[in-house]
């Protein structure tokens, strides 16, 4: 008789379970739009600076076998779906579904009253799962990238900052952004292998990883904004950037709205990965 979801069991991953369920990640994303390969070490970073815990991933288990895992994340009232995947022999067959459920169970149970994850445009079976589950699209969010060039005079001056300086710019000026950007850990987490600056009223971070370079963040307090500030940070990254050796240049999980849009525009950046947001109440 084939599998049912009802035939296997839920559970927390426990601790010595740690290294398959990496493993298991590594399968089960094998086949995933965006090739992600996890260690050990990704994941506890990952989970670090997205707030979460090892002991609240939700584990689908065949007899001792992970055959899927959901990873919720919770903050106060509001919680997020930090990854979720099924290993491909056993999809198709409601396990997704049922660990989706558990997780909203458990974040319900911590307080939380709304959910939110992003699915990459184009995976449609996630979509469809999410939709079904009462999920609703609420905006895109974009990944981007450029070549890095030096700019003469930025209008500012941007200072080397510790993430101390900015964690109060930040919490105003990621205020309306997705999960990943708006919560202090993805700051402070992201400012270890980073330069950070700050002008007034806005701040950017920026990190070089062997030819390629990223900004992770950069933001400006909404009471300055349209005043060339944050044009001013980019020019001043994008340059910086140029000088460290950077070949490209990428943000990730930026709002698709006007004023992005209008920056990624000036400076050449291309689109090169979507998501939708999506978000349910609990
Ligand atoms: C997306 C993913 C998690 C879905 O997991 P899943 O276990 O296959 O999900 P379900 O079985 O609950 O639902 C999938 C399909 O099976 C169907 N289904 C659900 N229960 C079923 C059952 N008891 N019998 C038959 N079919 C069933 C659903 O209707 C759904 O059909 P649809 O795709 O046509 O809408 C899985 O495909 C996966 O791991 N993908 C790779 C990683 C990934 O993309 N993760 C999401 C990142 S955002």
């Amino acid at each position: 008789m084939a599998a049912e979801a009802k035939d296997f069991r839920i559970e927390r991953l426990r601790p010595e379970r740690l290294d398959d369920l990496v493993e298991a990640q590594n399968q089960m994303f094998a086949d995933y739009i965006i090739p992600i390969r996890s260690s050990r070490a990704f994941f506890a970073d990952f989970l670090r600076s997205v707030g979460g815990r090892f002991e609240n991933v939700l584990t689908a288990m065949d007899g001792t076998r992970i055959v899927g895992y959901v990873n919720p994340v919770n903050d106060g009232l509001e919680g997020w779906i930090g990854g979720i995947g099924i290993l491909r022999e056993f999809r198709g067959i409601g396990i997704g579904t049922r660990l989706m459920q558990a997780a909203e169970t458990d974040l319900l149970s911590k307080g939380v009253e709304e959910v939110s994850l992003e699915v990459i445009e184009g995976n449609d079976k996630a979509q469809r799962l999410y939709q079904r589950l009462g999920y609703q699209g609420t905006r895109k969010l974009l990944t981007a990238e450029a070549r890095p060039s030096r700019f003469q005079g930025f209008g500012e001056n941007p200072k080397p900052a510790a993430v101390s300086d900015i964690l109060k710019m930040h919490q105003r000026a990621y205020a309306e952004t997705c999960w990943q950007r708006r919560k202090p850990d993805a700051l402070v987490h992201s400012a270890r292998g980073a330069e950070c600056f700050r002008v007034e009223g806005g701040f950017v971070l920026l990190r070089t990883v062997e030819t390629n370079g990223f900004i992770p963040f950069l933001g400006v307090l909404p009471e300055k904004r349209r005043k060339g500030v944050g044009t001013a940070l980019a020019k001043f990254a994008l340059s910086r950037l140029h000088d460290l050796g950077a070949y490209k240049v990428v943000v990730y999980n930026v709002n698709e709205d006007e004023p992005t849009l209008r920056m990624l525009d000036m400076f050449d950046f291309k689109v090169t990965m979507k998501q939708l947001e999506m978000k349910k109440r609990l």
